[in-house]
């Protein structure tokens, strides 16, 4: 006996139709028009879209950074994602400098084990390739695709905390050519941005609003371009994380234009939120505006949108890493360089996308279901298990009203933050009831599973199988 969703159009990054959704087991067997009901569950669809559930491929729980910790765990951050009609998200093991990956490997899942809702993956962010000129770090990487860690995170940015140099990046590129992961960079020219702090800093420019003014957009788009040449030269992917704003865009677009196979992904605050609007310097309160790449001059976000239409861009993630205002953005009250970086956001990431981008006319609706779940699930190794609704698929399925209206606040949001970056801002569509796996985890609103049923997922290293 199984579950049926009747009644609802399905839609997946390909298409849509109006069709019933079997799931038996933990997997869709069916999609079709008029699945006999047989001894099933039924679920009625009528009036909604029947989408694979939302991957997150950028989030941050339980990261230490910054003299402080990220403040969702695993449980209350995949609980909140969830809620989102998020099903899956990939976050981000730390290798401390001096110690192996596999370290890293092992306490990130031990954080997730027993504590994450919904399925999981992992990146490996690699800050040390070893002794031995790197030969047992790049051993290490081989080992970590053979866990299931399909890609890594490297930093051009943070000197002397996450930053590696460019032999560094270049060998690991190189080593992602023969064993077929995915090098994900943090593109931000690190040692002229940090230059820019320091000065800053010494003329007792103290507030928020100078973390942005110090990292500007040639940073970002020079990295972009150094990182992109150097997985040209190595013969292999690259995939840029967190892309801010229309000069890095370009580099982006620059390259694709000429085959390569570079992808990015941008965030709901770059799409939506800007230097004008939310970091007018005016005063601490913008602390909670405060990650990086920072928020950038507000005519960077048409060309943003124009990128996700357009597929320069191929992916919306949240870079979800909360630091609540009362304590943990004051560690950076009188210097912005000691301010927490980062935001909360894995819960609204869909809402947002939805209303602002399909209502209002600039994505279509399979686009929606592409840069939210299908690009990051075959970008990352996981599809088609996730990213789709098709027979043989995870059943990761959300029923998502596009009528239900929704006031986004940190007085009723899940996340463990004591603000929202979208504080009052109404939105039209969300999830009504998601199934993670066929199970029913989400029910308008509330989470209703057990905790800690989420599954790290082995993901396979694709080299080169991209679209
Ligand atoms: O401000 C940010 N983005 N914090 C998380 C770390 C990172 O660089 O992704
Ligand atoms: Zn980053
Ligand atoms: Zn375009
Ligand atoms: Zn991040």
């Amino acid at each position: 006996m199984g579950t049926l969703i009747q009644n609802g159009t399905v839609v997946n990054a390909t298409g849509q139709q109006k069709a019933d959704v079997l799931i038996e087991g933990e997997t869709v067997t069916q999609v079709a028009p008029n699945i006999a009901p047989d001894s099933h569950t039924t679920v009625d669809a009528t009036g909604l879209f029947v989408i694979p559930g939302g991957v997150d491929a950028h989030t941050h729980m339980d990261m230490p950074f910054g003299g402080t910790v990220s403040a969702d765990d695993f449980l209350t951050g995949t609980r909140a994602a969830a809620i989102g009609g998020t099903t899956t998200i990939v976050d981000f093991a730390i290798q401390a400098r001096g110690t192996r990956m596999r370290d890293a490997l092992d306490i990130w899942r031990a954080k997730a084990e027993g504590k994450a809702c919904i399925d999981y993956g992992l990146h490996m962010i690699v800050t040390d390739l070893g002794s031995d000129a790197g030969k047992q770090g790049l051993a290490d990487m081989d080992d970590m695709v053979r866990e299931g860690v399909a890609s890594f995170k490297l930093f051009m940015a943070y000197p002397n905390v996450l930053m590696v140099d460019d032999a560094t990046i270049f060998k690991a590129l190189q080593q992602t050519a023969k064993n077929g992961a995915l090098i994900c960079m943090h593109a931000e020219n690190g040692s002229v941005i940090d230059t820019i702090v320091q000065q800053t800093l010494a003329q007792g420019k103290t507030a928020p609003i100078y973390h942005a003014l110090s990292r500007p957009t040639i940073a970002e788009a020079e990295a972009v371009n150094r990182c992109i040449a150097m997985a040209e030269i190595a013969g292999t992917p690259i995939y840029i994380v967190h892309l801010s704003s229309e000069d890095a865009l370009n580099q982006v677009r620059e390259a694709r234009d000429r085959g390569l196979p570079a992808f990015a992904e941008t965030c709901p605050q770059y799409l939506l939120l800007s230097i004008e609007d939310q970091m007018p310097g005016k005063s601490f309160e913008e602390a909670k505006y405060v990650f990086t790449p920072p928020l950038r001059e507000k005519k960077n976000q048409p060309k943003l949108w124009d990128g996700l239409v357009h597929d320069h861009l191929q992916v919306v993630s949240t870079d979800h890493c909360p630091f609540c205002f009362a304590d943990q953005k004051q560690l950076g009250k009188d210097d912005f360089s000691k301010i927490p970086n980062g935001g909360p956001g894995v819960e609204n990431r869909m809402q947002l996308l939805f209303h602002h981008g399909v209502n209002a006319g600039k994505i279509t609706l399979e686009r929606f279901v592409e840069i939210t779940s299908a690009a990051p699930a075959r970008i990352f190794g996981m599809y088609p298990t996730k990213g789709v609704i098709a027979p043989g698929a995870d059943a990761d399925i959300v029923l998502w009203n596009p009528a239900a209206e929704h006031l986004i606040s940190a007085a009723t949001h899940s996340m463990r933050c004591d603000y929202s970056m979208f504080e009052g801002w109404k939105v039209k569509g969300n999830a009504q009831k998601v199934f993670s796996r066929g199970e029913l985890i989400v029910d308008n609103g509330k989470y209703i599973a057990a905790t800690g049923r989420g599954k790290y997922i082995r993901r396979e290293a694709r080299g080169g199988a991209w679209k």
